[in-house]
């Protein structure tokens, strides 16, 4: 049992440091085979998806470019307060790229869904969605995801990149909380 289990009693387990590497391993299989010989857009979305971002690249065999937008929808609480705001944009043109999003979860899918708006609306040559995690039961509008982890249940989950009023964000594995 590790540190944040034996400190934190309400954190229990969900995704292993060795699941997600497995996993990423496979994802960056299927984009490389999809985007071979172009060079690929990444659109990160902070600050939840760094982690996923940092590991994922690493398995990549096809050139990119990283941009990051940071997007807000939840303030310091456990519920998504149904409005996306933009605390940081792009800083370059995407007209004529093919973008690949990077998410650490698609909760109701607002954020993914007004981004991929936005993003259509700078016709960019194709862009798809890869997210780490999904969690089904709270989606309130539909959005598509290319790239997929994990489904994840309807509990709040924490850990690396994903937060609880900002902290836990360093965790290797995911956990949810109990009691939540
Ligand atoms: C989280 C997560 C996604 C979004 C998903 O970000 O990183 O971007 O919420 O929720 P949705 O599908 O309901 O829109 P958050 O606003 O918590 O910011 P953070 O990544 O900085 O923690």
């Amino acid at each position: 049992m590790n540190w944040i289990m034996k400190s934190q009693p309400n954190l229990k387990i969900l995704i292993t440091e060795r699941q997600i590497k497995n996993k990423i391993k496979q994802l960056a299989k299927e984009i490389s085979r999809d985007y071979k010989g172009k060079i690929l857009l990444l659109i990160a979305v902070l600050k939840g998806s760094f982690m996923f971002l940092a590991d994922l690249i690493r398995e990549l065999s096809v050139d990119i470019e990283i941009e990051f937008i940071e997007l807000s929808s939840y303030g310091n609480s456990t519920e998504s307060s149904g409005e996306v705001s933009v605390i940081k944009w792009l800083t370059k043109e995407i007209e004529n790229r093919d973008i690949l999003l990077i998410e650490d979860i698609v909760d109701t899918g607002l954020t993914v869904s007004t981004l991929l708006n936005k993003i259509k609306s700078h016709k960019p040559s194709s862009v798809k969605v890869c997210s780490l995690t999904s969690k089904p039961a709270r989606r309130e509008t539909d959005v598509p995801i290319d790239y997929l982890g994990f489904e994840v249940p309807n509990k709040f989950i924490v850990g690396y990149g994903i937060d609880y009023n900002e902290i836990y964000r360093n965790l290797p594995e995911i956990y949810y909380l109990e009691n939540e």
